[in-house]
């Protein structure tokens, strides 16, 4: 058993927790003022989005400096307080680790680009190009192509997969594998607990020469050429032997957002090296609305299906049980807020808080995003202009030219681009929601939900994830196995196991009343988002009504 496999994660976005000395943009202080609201919430670990020396133009994932710490979060001082108050509450810290790529200002970049003779060239991917154009067809993550004209030499491009001011790194050379590794031991020597590894599963990339065979678009987006391949795992084993060998105890969570329950066992197999946990971007169970062939997917209307949800999890609960933990989680950073993507009737808070109960109790660890235990809502943007990433931007230009009026692009946006799940934390009712005295980094319209008013009042969402919490740590709920009820379509009902103890969650999807018999033995009610019953053996659920139970 390691601490990890007890870990109830919180997932910060430090530019947009708190802002401590008015610059609008959130900070190391800012956390650092939280950790004790982060401790009294009931989580034990915190993952921090990206907060090393970084251009911005991917919010930090593009670092120029892994040994320092961005100027507008703090500095090497602030990041020590950080980690010893953090661990002085016993609080445990993830640091997030852009491994596929660096940004294009990052020294070994500037050297490889500057000098044809630098060592640091066979730290990049570089190709001749083909008859006056690109290598490859290869479609980048960020839109375009994969290949960018390096700035000194025109007959030659580099690789990347995201941005082009983010050149990929070329894990086949054994020294950046150590490189990488020697970033990970310096902070691990800091005190750090662990590293979220951004987007590993895209380190190894197939051969050049082969263009993809789809021609919708002129760079196909293709994943079978940069995902997941076997490679993946020669690559990462070095360097994780390596550190696991510095730390024994460093946590490894591994982003896949494209895995299947497979991939994930296989990279969390104890003998593989990989990583501890898998963290993919699909097990939401949702239904997309594909009925308008001019949006693409990532931006169309979707909706809650109960019936993934149950396949979903009876795959990955299934797949991993005696491997490694699932990873549980409604959202993060890369995608809008869950509670306005999935089209819910959203003014239930009932809903919200049956969300939590369903997902988090099941076998796994729970992800929490920032802003979620009080149920907030995105950023709600006034206008298609105030969207500047380049997917909206993109968006916004193609469906214009299809005939889309700018509100029809504008409710798509809200509804599902990632920078509106991106807003401040909100701790007050203030005009800022004492986030900053000044305009915050990223803001428009947000919901009145904050910190402040839940405190005081015992049925708020706040609360309630902080009852969760406590019965997460109860053993049949951390370590008990898992069983999916088979029941009515609107209800999901699991059971957690251990040798003496056992625990039973039942959620109503639904908007009429229902009743669920439960097992044979003598039941208490732990948890409920209501005044839901328990009589002779049979739970009454009303509306959107969830509860868990206990016996020993
Ligand atoms: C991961 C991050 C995302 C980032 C990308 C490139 O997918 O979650 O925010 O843009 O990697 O580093
Ligand atoms: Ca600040």
């Amino acid at each position: 058993m390691s601490w990890y496999d007890q870990a109830i994660i919180y997932q910060i976005y430090p530019k947009s927790f708190q802002d401590t000395n008015d610059d609008g943009i959130g900070d190391l202080q800012g956390i650092i003022k939280h950790l004790g609201y982060i401790k009294d919430m009931g989580f034990n670990t915190i993952w921090l989005n990206p907060i090393f020396v970084s251009p911005q133009v991917d919010n930090g994932y593009d670092v120029s400096n892994y040994f320092a710490i961005d100027p507008i979060l703090g500095d090497t001082n602030d990041f020590s307080e950080m980690m010893t108050k953090a661990h002085e509450l016993g609080l445990h810290i993830i640091l997030d680790l852009p491994i596929n790529h660096t940004s294009d200002q990052h020294p070994w970049f500037q050297d490889a680009v500057n000098d044809p003779h630098s060592i640091f060239r066979d730290y990049y991917i570089w190709h001749s190009e083909i008859d006056g154009h690109e290598p490859n067809n290869w479609g980048s993550f960020f839109g375009g192509s994969v290949w960018e004209k390096n700035p000194r030499n025109p007959d030659e491009y580099y690789f990347h997969l995201f941005d082009k001011k983010m050149p990929d790194l070329n894990w086949k050379n054994p020294e950046v594998q150590k490189s990488v590794a020697d970033i990970a031991k310096f902070w691990l020597e800091k005190g750090v607990d662990g590293f979220r590894l951004d987007a590993f599963i895209h380190i190894a990339k197939a051969n050049f020469e082969q263009d993809s065979l789809d021609s919708s678009t002129k760079f196909p987006i293709d994943d079978k050429f940069y995902a997941k391949l076997p490679a993946v795992k020669d690559y990462m084993s070095g360097f994780v032997k390596e550190i696991k060998a510095f730390k024994p105890d460093v946590f490894l969570f591994g982003e896949a957002s494209s895995a299947k329950a497979r991939d994930a066992a296989e990279y969390t197999r104890p003998d593989e090296h990989v990583c501890d946990v898998v963290v993919n971007s699909d097990n939401y169970g949702e239904v997309y609305d594909d009925s308008n062939p001019d949006i693409p997917k990532f931006f169309q209307d979707r909706k809650l299906s109960l019936e993934m949800l149950k396949q979903t999890y009876v795959t990955w609960e299934s797949i991993l049980d005696h491997v490694s933990l699932p990873t549980l989680t409604w959202g993060n950073h890369d995608i809008s807020r869950v509670l306005d993507r999935l089209n819910l009737p959203v003014h239930d808070d009932k809903i919200t808080k049956l969300l939590a109960m369903m997902l988090f109790l099941q076998r796994g660890i729970p992800v929490i995003y920032y802003g979620e235990e009080i149920g907030m809502h995105g950023l709600k943007y006034q206008k298609v202009a105030d969207f500047s990433d380049q997917r909206a931007v993109d968006l916004i230009s193609n469906l214009r030219q299809k005939g889309f009026t700018d509100k029809q692009i504008l409710r798509l946006l809200n509804n599902q681009d990632e920078m509106t799940a991106r807003g401040p934390m909100q701790w007050d009712s203030t005009q800022y929601r004492g986030f900053s005295k000044e305009k915050p980094w990223n803001w428009a319209l947000v919901d009145s939900n904050n910190v402040d008013q839940e405190i005081a009042d015992p049925d708020s969402i706040m609360n309630f994830y902080r009852e969760l919490l406590k019965i997460k740590k109860h053993d049949c709920f951390t370590s008990g196995d898992y069983r999916l009820l088979i029941t009515d379509s609107n209800i999901y009902a699991y059971q957690r196991k251990t040798a003496d103890k056992q625990g039973i969650v039942i959620a109503n999807f639904s908007d009429q009343k229902t009743e669920f018999t439960l097992p044979k033995t003598v039941w208490r009610k732990v948890l409920t988002n209501e005044s839901s019953e328990v009589e002779d053996g049979v739970v009454k659920l009303g509306p959107w009504g969830c509860c868990a139970l206990e016996s020993n």
